[in-house]
């Protein structure tokens, strides 16, 4: 093992730092799996508690991974053993850098066959699918629907897609091409945004706006169960990008001097805003045409389809709002393969390209799984547990045991390992802001997350 590895490369400022974090944070995530788990799990009570773990968990951890990675200065597992042994504890600890790594690998393995469904639609827009499924307003509703289901079971479609995808991404990784994609992402992320905005604000006048407010905002929490929790707390690590080393590797490169609590706050309400925004522009549409918000995974791409179907330029705007979509998640899906790839350099030892292509190759290999669920193929049907089939279990696995237990391994390495007068440091905060954040690292995000995941597997019963 190459325990020098140290990292000299530096973000060129703050504001690159930002951008960099946020466009990992900002994705399908935000688009497409907020909007349906948040509509599968009761609406507004389940915001409520996704608030609460993003901003008294999830920053919190945010700021923690940030500070070791700019301790350690190196990829993911040797920051961990830096850093621990700098407060005079074991390298055992790097074995948080390797549930990462494992969480992010199964992760992306669905997250490129969903990149690929967003890639399909900007054709499916493009070729002016949704204005002919939208003509008739009697049927529109179940032409889109139809116009999705069309996609999800077609097993050489969704290949293509996904090969596509991935090759895409190992290409991106192995030549290190960042700096054009950095540029092209630093004005197609504030245009999804400015997008989003006016997607949500034209739904809002066609849609059933006052149905999808209170459906979001109104907080009842009958609605909710302890295994919506669950969900709402895995979100939080899933959307943030946390509890994958990812954000290790981009402390890594953090300059001296930079707030690593103020941006990690920035890159939590940039993300925020953004699913709240994808919520408030999908849900007046499944409120107006009688959708069912528990529709699951075909939320998104059943629901605003039939706005673009109706609008006035509807299938460029359809065009432009996938494009951007399929951007969002590329840069999340890079992102998420530069976890097991910087692992293969750093404990294998071969080469940046080698690692690239074997993580993309296995990557690729599990996205079968995936791709042959959503197919309803019998093999992917699981028998034990919760039933379901293999894209569910990995989405389970994920981000209800993988992130939440890192989520709880770095809180507590944290806020007991690393020493407080290097955390304190670190953080650059007064005595009594640093006490707020120590509180939260050692109390309530071990325990919260410990209480949640307890109750959901059903010790408490
Ligand atoms: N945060 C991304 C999203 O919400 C997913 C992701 C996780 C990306 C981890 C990178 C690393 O879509």
């Amino acid at each position: 093992m190459n325990t020098d590895t140290h990292v000299s490369n530096r973000w060129s400022s703050r504001y690159a730092y930002i951008l960099a974090a946020t466009g990992a944070a900002v994705g399908l995530g935000n688009i497409w799996k907020f909007p349906y788990i948040m509509g599968e799990n009761g609406g507004g009570a389940f915001v409520f508690v996704y608030l609460l773990c993003i901003f008294l968990i999830g920053v919190p951890v945010m700021m923690a991974e940030v500070v070791i990675g700019k301790r350690g200065r190196s990829t993911p597992a040797n920051a961990m053993t830096h850093v621990a042994t700098e407060s005079g504890h074991s390298s055992h600890w790097s074995i948080i850098g390797s549930i990462g790594v494992l969480a992010g690998f199964l992760i992306l393995s669905f997250y490129a066959v969903i990149a690929g469904w967003a890639a399909a639609y900007v054709f499916f827009a493009g070729s002016g699918e949704f204005s002919a499924a939208a003509a008739d307003p009697a049927t529109n509703a179940d032409a889109i629907g139809a116009l999705f289901t069309d996609l999800i079971t077609s097993v050489p479609q969704l290949l293509i897609w996904t090969t596509l995808t991935i090759a895409a991404v190992v290409y991106v990784i192995s030549k290190g091409v960042k700096e054009g994609l950095e540029t092209a992402i630093t004005y197609l992320m504030p245009a999804l945004f400015v997008l989003l905005l006016g997607i949500m604000i034209y739904s809002a006048i066609v849609g059933d706006f006052a149905a999808a407010f209170t459906f979001m905002f109104h907080v009842d929490f009958s609605q909710l169960t302890i295994e919506g929790a669950l969900v709402a707390l895995g979100h939080a690590f899933f959307t943030l990008s946390l509890a994958m080393g990812i954000m290790m590797i981009y402390g890594a490169y953090l300059p001296k001097g930079v707030s690593i609590v103020k941006t990690s706050m920035m890159i939590a309400v940039a993300d925020t805003v953004v699913a709240l925004i994808a919520g408030l522009a999908i849900y007046p549409i499944v409120f107006a045409h009688g959708l069912e918000p528990s529709a699951g995974p075909g939320l998104l791409f059943q629901s605003l389809p039939l706005a673009f179907g109706s609008m006035p330029f509807g299938d460029f705007v359809g065009v432009l709002f996938f494009v951007m979509v399929v951007f969002a998640a590329f840069t999340s899906a890079i992102a998420l393969l530069e976890s097991p790839t910087a692992y293969l350099v750093e404990r294998q030892n071969v080469s940046r390209t080698k690692a690239a292509i074997i993580a993309g190759a296995a990557v690729w290999i599990l996205s079968l799984c995936t791709i042959f669920s959503f197919a309803g193929a019998e093999w992917t049907k699981l028998s034990f547990g919760m039933g379901g089939d293999i894209f569910e279990f990995l989405d389970y696995l994920t981000a209800n045991i993988l992130l939440p237990l890192g989520g709880i391994l770095i809180s507590v390495f944290a806020g007991w390992v690393i020493k407080p007068e290097i955390l304190k440091e670190e953080f650059n905060l007064s005595d009594t802001y640093f006490a707020v954040v120590l509180t939260l690292l050692r109390y309530v995000a071990p325990v919260g997350i410990l209480l949640v995941f307890l109750n959901a597997i059903g010790l408490f019963k």
